[in-house]
């Protein structure tokens, strides 16, 4: 469920980080999309970590990010400008993913004539 991205603000992070002691860090976000939202389970959620700490999450309802980690408040509001649409974005394609793979499923489960449910 790992998200690969091309679009993470990786530059901005590494400047927030700028202060850290040399060495590797690890960025990682979570991705989750449902085919069908209700109460307490929303059509999308997101979760970034910075070296395993939670350090962002994504308010799918706002559309916008929220900061966790005390370092991370105090970015401009150009890092969250950026942020937000990033993750908007995100948010659209996969409502795509999820409705392209749904018909997939569909297509195939027609094909073999299977009974199962999506
Ligand atoms: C797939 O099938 C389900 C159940 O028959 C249906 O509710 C859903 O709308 C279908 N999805 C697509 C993308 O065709």
């Amino acid at each position: 469920m790992g998200a690969p991205g091309s679009l993470l603000p990786l530059p901005i992070l590494l400047l927030l980080l700028g202060g850290a002691e040399s060495g590797s860090h690890s960025l990682q976000y979570f991705l989750t999309a449902v085919s069908e939202p209700g109460p307490g389970v929303p059509e999308f959620t997101l979760a970034g970590y910075v070296d395993g700490q939670r350090f962002v999450e994504y308010d799918a309802e706002a559309q916008q990010m929220r900061p966790l980690a005390p370092w991370v408040r105090e970015a401009r509001p150009e890092f969250w400008e950026r942020e937000n649409q990033v993750h908007k974005l995100r948010q659209t394609c996969f409502r795509g993913k999820v409705r392209s793979h749904e018909h997939l499923y569909n297509q195939s489960r027609g094909e073999k004539g299977s009974e199962t449910q999506w």
